[in-house]
């Protein structure tokens, strides 16, 4: 049966590399339905614990959180901003770790990064893996691409082949899983 696929770039750029990137391995699983989701539509006030008091859970964050909970697997590229999570990002995790559960529930997940530089992402994809591992035992891969510039083209995907082969290995953990 064909799987539900949600994957999405940690970022709020309109040319978000890690949304292409994270595109591209959705698109890598075979028979599998794809959601992209696009942070710029889950834009909300910057969580404060008095806006929650006043205000409650807004319903871009359960609409977010329905998609989670929709998906069989989900695929997540994170953009780095200053070694860590870009605050759009970080926002939308925010309030959807105000709801009951924890945020990624049991799904499992491949995580990602890639940056134009040569770290590829590597210090914001630690601090995912460091915290969600905890919450959530079923995060099958990681994988971060560095120099996304030189090492992938938006028709071809990942051209150099030994950052393929690797990225490949952490898509079959992902997708075998499934
Ligand atoms: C505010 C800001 C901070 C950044 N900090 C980092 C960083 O710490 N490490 C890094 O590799 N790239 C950093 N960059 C460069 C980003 O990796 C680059 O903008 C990349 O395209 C972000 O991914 P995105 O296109 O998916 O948003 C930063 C960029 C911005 C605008």
């Amino acid at each position: 049966m064909s799987k539900k696929i949600l994957a999405f770039g940690a970022s709020s750029s309109i040319h978000s590399i890690n949304k292409k990137f994270a595109t591209f391995a959705a698109n890598q699983i075979t028979d599998a339905t794809v959601t992209i989701l696009d942070l710029n539509d889950f834009e909300m006030p910057i969580y404060s614990v008095d806006r929650e008091v006043a205000g409650g859970i807004p319903d871009l964050a359960k609409q977010f959180k329905a998609q989670i909970q929709a998906a069989d697997g989900i695929i997540v590229s994170f953009a780095e901003h200053n070694g860590s999570f870009t605050a759009a990002y970080k926002n939308i995790y925010d309030w959807m770790s105000r709801m009951e559960g924890s945020v990624w529930e049991e799904q499992l997940m491949l995580l990602l990064s890639t940056s134009p530089g040569g770290r590829g992402g590597k210090g914001v994809l630690a601090a995912a893996l460091s915290t969600y591992q905890w919450s959530n035992k079923n995060i099958v891969g990681h994988f971060s691409l560095p120099f996304f510039n030189q090492n992938f083209s938006e028709q071809g995907g990942i051209t150099d082949t030994t950052l393929l082969a690797g990225f490949k290995e952490q898509l079959a953990l992902f997708e075998g899983a499934l």
